[in-house]
């Protein structure tokens, strides 16, 4: 199957996370040029791309900052002519609000923050990115949200509200970005064994984790990005406005 990366540029923000690197190498591997997105680890960026090859480098993205974000577009467009896929990565966690708070009295400066990232923030950097798609006649956009937009769980009110939102979104966005060529999808992970994930959670609430899944295997970050380049790539033809879980039949 021809992917049809080769060449291509990829901005994956977050690269320096621990879905980014692997969602970074995945593209990588397949002959695209990644740009690889950083907030305050600018050396790991930079590291990552030089390991990449292709003609990758690192560029400041910050949620914090929104100039950031139009100037990492625009240096995109001006040294490479152009953006072909968007894989917006960057996330401030966690996602739970504290324990000892419950929903009702949960203050905003505890909760805006998720709402800010993973959906005003991701809106923003697509509206900015999607002009010079349109122009060029072609574009992909692979939106991370979590399988828990759609299962839900205890204390993830606030994650779970802006993580489904892009679903809705998107069913939207893609009316307006297909009729150029841009599809746009998003990617539900389950409880994926990241780093952090590795670090945070026993081995007891993995085991409990496994027995609530169907395949009673927790996905990997490369099953997220194998699943992120299919959706990214020429091979995807025609699926746009879909919400795709990758998290064993949770
Ligand atoms: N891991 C999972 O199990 C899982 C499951 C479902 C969905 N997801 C979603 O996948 C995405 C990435 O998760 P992850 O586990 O890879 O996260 P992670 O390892 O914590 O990485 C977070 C990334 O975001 C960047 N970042 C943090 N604050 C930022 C800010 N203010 N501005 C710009 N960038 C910022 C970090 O950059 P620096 O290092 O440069 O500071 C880093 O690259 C999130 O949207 C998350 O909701 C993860």
């Amino acid at each position: 199957m021809d992917l049809g990366l080769s060449g291509r540029t990829v901005l994956v923000t977050g690269a320096t996370g621990d879905l980014g690197t692997v969602v970074a190498r995945a593209f990588a591997a397949v002959g695209a040029r990644v740009v690889t997105g950083y907030n305050t680890n600018r050396e790991a960026a930079e590291r990552l791309a030089e390991e990449l090859g292709n003609g990758s480098f690192a560029i400041r993205y910050s949620l914090d900052d929104p100039d950031s974000v139009a100037a990492a577009v625009t240096e995109i467009e001006r040294s490479h002519g152009g953006l072909d896929v968007l894989v917006p990565l960057a996330a401030r966690l966690s996602g739970r609000r504290p324990d000892a708070d419950s929903f009702a009295t949960a203050p905003p400066e505890e909760w805006v923050p998720f709402v800010e990232d993973n959906l005003l923030r991701t809106l923003r950097t697509v509206q900015l990115v999607l002009p010079a798609m349109r122009e060029r006649g072609w574009g992909r956009i692979v939106l991370v949200s979590s399988h828990l937009a759609r299962n839900g769980r205890a204390g993830m009110e606030f994650y779970g509200a802006a993580k489904a939102a892009l679903h809705g979104f998107t069913r939207s966005l893609m009316w307006d970005a297909g009729a150029s060529g841009v599809l746009v999808n998003v990617v539900c992970p389950g409880v994926t064994l990241t780093e952090r994930v590795r670090a945070r959670m026993p081995e007891q609430a993995r085991e409990a984790e496994r027995a609530a899944t169907p395949s009673r295997t927790l996905t990997r970050p490369e099953d997220v990005a194998n699943l992120i380049v299919f959706l990214a790539s020429a091979a995807n033809g025609n699926i746009t406005g879909e919400s795709v879980t990758v998290a064993g039949g949770r």
